[in-house]
Formats: C-alpha cells, structure tokens, sequence
C-alpha cells in the first residue's frame, strides 16, 4: 500500500508533467494531464486554473514558473481600445492560453471566450490575476514586479474596466452569464456572488500593489471610494440566515421610495420550499446572486469560501458558514469535497436557466457537482475559523479516493459518488488544489498568500 507521503510526491510528479513551456522557459501548467482524444481546450493554460498550481509552486519555493506567468498573461491583456466590437475590450485577460510554433518561433495565442466551449467572456481571470500577482509579491518579496511601469498599468487597465460606471446603480460588478469557473449558462449573470468576492479581493489587492504616485492617484482613489459601499452592500444585503429569511418572509411587495425595507423588491414567494427546512438555526451563507426583484438563494461554495478567507464576511458569519457545511455535511461535502451549487436545478428550470444544456444536468458539473479543487478553498478556510476538524475530514475524504479515481475534474450524483460524466482525469488544478490543502494543514502561515484581515 502506498503511503501519504508517495501521494503527495505522486501529486507533484503529475504536477511537474503538466508544465508548458515557453522559449525553454516553464509559463504555465495544462488543464488536463489526459484530456483524451477530444482534448478541446484541456491543453490550454487557463488562468483560473494556473492559480492553483502557482499556489503550489510558492509555497514550495518555486517562483519562477509563477513570474514568467505573470509575464506572459500581462503581455497577452488586451490593450487597444477596439472599433471591432467582437474583439475584447482593454483590460481584460484571456481565459486561457497556449504556444503555438511558427516559422519555428514559439508564440503564445490567447482566447478571450471566443473558442471556449462555451463562448463566456472570462471576468474572472483579471481579478485573479491581480490576486496572485500579490500572493507572488507576498511569498517572494519581488516587489519590483509589480512596479515596473508595465504591471502598473495592467492593474489600472483592470480596474478602468471592473470600475467603469456602466448601466447598474450598485456597487457590485453586473457580467453576463457564466463569467467565472462556471463558465457556461447556469443563471449566474448579473451580480453573482463569485465575481463580487473576487472583485472585493482584487480591489484589496490592487491597493497594496499600486504605488501611491501622481499617476496612480485618480485609480486608486476609485479603488479606495468603491471597496466600502461593496463591502456593505455584500455583507448587508446578500447575507441569509434564519432572521433575516424571516424578514424576507414577511417583506412586502412593490413599495415607493427610498426609505423601505424590501430595497430589490423581492417577493417572499420567491424563497424555494427546500431553504426553509435547510438552513440550521445556527447557519447562515451569502446569497449566490441579488439584482432587481431577484434573490438567487442557491448555495455557491467558492463565493462563500472565498468571502470567509478574504474577511469580506465578519468572523461572526464565516463560522456560520461554517456551521452550514457542517451541518449539511451530505449535501455539500458528501463523499468528495465540495459542492461548486447547492441545490441543483432541475425540471423546468434546468431547461429554461441552462438552455437545457446536457453538461449540466441535475447534480453534474456546474449544476450540482461536486469539485476537488473546491478543497484547498475549505481548507484555507477551515484555518481562518480555527474550524480544523472539518478540514481534515474533507482532506481524508478526498485522500480515499482521488488517486484512485485518476484526479477527476469533478464528481455527480447529489453525494458525489460517481466520477463526472464527462470528467477529464489528471485534471491539474485537482492534484494542485490537494498539494495546497496539504501543505496549508502542514503550515498555516501559507494562508497569508491569499488572505486579507477584517478593515
Ligand atoms: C471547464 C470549467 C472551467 C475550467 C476549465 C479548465 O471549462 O468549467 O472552470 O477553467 O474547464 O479546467
């Protein structure tokens, strides 16, 4: 039988053959190891993906992947102001990238959504990348990256485009459907949680990362007058437990004017049946989505997750959260950490959300599914509410089996016990986000890379 330790070191070997190199220099690391024959866009670079990995390269001490990776996307952003509107728009950062050879030089060619499957631009992937590009500041001290003019003013492009008053009177960040690690239609257009917990981290970020000059003054006074009504606006209004299910209950409808409490004119009716018998007294989470007449009571992990790490939820709601997870163990954790939704759509509204997408059917991949890579998030987590047990359950779940199974890129069934569907094996940020869960148990302080403490 193979130890703890021969997975860990099978991890990093699985790990170390997923790197792509660029001019002889490793940039990235592929989706999927065994993508099979309709590899699609598993042999890409995605963004979102690589944080894992770079998580795993830093804490380990190897920066320097992490670095020309940092380069490399900088360098791929999209810049021009586009007459071309099926072109992206300056700032943002592509979903993923490769290297394609020609006239025997190597070149790297990025997709902004437009070959992805599911043709979703990639928000996320810049709010990422300001993340990491501070938690490589953090674990290597290399601040002159991030000052060098060139970085400067990709965080700026970033934030032009996150801060650009457009349609919406909120301080949280309107996109379309599917911008983020659920990339394909899901319902999670307008402000869905993920890109508001990311947005909030990103603008933490970018206010350490940017350096305080006449140049930058303008920006990072927007940074510094958008965080506080985010801030409010996430931990006021997107947050449910039983008293303020309560107060939704007995909302009234349609009111006028400023001063009421039904502020999105949502109606009770609209609580689904199965919330009420679901949430614990002592539980609580932040709502997947608030817009206009529209509350999305579905539970997303990362959201939630990430609001606990990045202290956007007070200490007395990250262990409600907590509390949730724990209580609802089955349906979140079940036999393979974690749940990306809870609960999935179904019928109907399967049809009408998804477009009846076959990928997404109830309790698969984005739709219930439940996602490894989700670990290192309940872990980091986990350590941020000193709630360790449930860390370590969820990690000795997933040691069962991961390697067993080939490190599927997700998991079906309402308790996760089949293998995806149409899972990939070897999936890169599956082994990464394991090795990072590992070795946040093995040394707290790690947490700092991608934490932030209460304002
Ligand atoms: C799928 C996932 C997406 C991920 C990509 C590569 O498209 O939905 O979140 O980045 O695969 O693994």
């Amino acid at each position: 039988m193979k130890t703890k330790h021969d997975l860990i070191a099978e991890a990093w070997t699985l790990i170390e053959k997923s790197i792509i190199y660029y001019r002889n220099r490793p940039i990235g690391t592929v989706a999927a190891l065994e993508a099979g024959s309709d590899a699609l866009n598993y042999d890409q670079c995605f963004v979102r993906d690589f944080v894992l990995s770079a998580l795993a390269f830093l804490i380990s001490g190897k920066p320097e992947i992490v670095r020309n990776f940092l380069i490399g996307t900088l360098h791929l952003q999209s810049h021009e102001p586009q007459m071309d509107s099926f072109k992206p728009g300056p700032g943002l950062m592509p979903a993923s990238f490769k290297v394609v050879v020609k006239d025997g030089e190597e070149y790297l060619t990025a997709d902004f959504g437009e070959h992805a499957i599911a043709r979703v631009p990639p928000v996320d992937s810049c709010l990422w990348w300001i993340i990491l590009l501070r938690a490589y500041v953090k674990a290597t001290g290399d601040t002159a990256l991030a000052h060098q003019s060139e970085f400067q003013q990709g965080i700026k492009l970033i934030l032009e485009m996150c801060l650009a008053h457009r349609f919406a009177m909120y301080p949280t960040m309107l996109v379309p459907d599917g911008a983020f690690m659920i990339d394909r239609r899901m319902g999670v257009y307008e402000h869905p949680l993920e890109i508001q917990v990311l947005f909030y981290a990103a603008l933490r970020a970018a206010k350490e990362l940017l350096l305080p000059n006449d140049a930058n003054l303008s920006c990072s006074n927007s940074v510094t007058q958008r965080l506080q009504p985010l801030t409010y606006h996430l931990r006021e209004y997107y947050w449910i437990d039983l008293n303020r299910l309560n107060e939704i209950y007995r909302f009234k409808g349609d009111e006028f004017g400023q001063e009421i409490a039904n502020r999105f004119n949502i109606y009770p009716e609209s609580i689904p049946d199965w919330l009420t018998e679901w949430l614990p007294d002592n539980g609580g989470y932040l709502a997947g989505n608030l817009g206009p007449g529209r509350m999305d009571f579905r539970f997303f992990a990362l959201g939630n997750l990430m609001a606990i790490i990045t202290a956007l939820a007070s200490e007395a709601e990250s262990q409600k959260i907590m509390n949730l997870i724990e209580y609802r163990w089955q349906d979140l954790i079940g036999y393979m950490p974690m749940k990306l939704c809870y609960p999935a759509l179904e019928g109907r509204d399967w049809q009408i959300i998804t477009g009846s997408d076959p990928k997404n059917m109830p309790w698969s991949y984005h739709n219930g599914g439940n996602w490894p890579v989700l670990l290192w998030l309940l872990t980091a987590a986990a350590h941020k509410t000193n709630r360790l047990d449930i860390a370590e359950k969820a990690i000795d779940i997933a040691e069962k089996r991961l390697r067993q199974d080939g490190w599927p890129e997700y998991y079906d069934g309402k308790n996760a016990r089949l293998i995806g569907k149409q899972s990939r094996q070897y999936q890169a940020w599956t082994i990464a986000a394991f090795i990072v869960a590992k070795e946040l148990m093995a040394n707290p302080s790690h947490l700092e890379l991608i934490s932030f403490e209460m304002e």
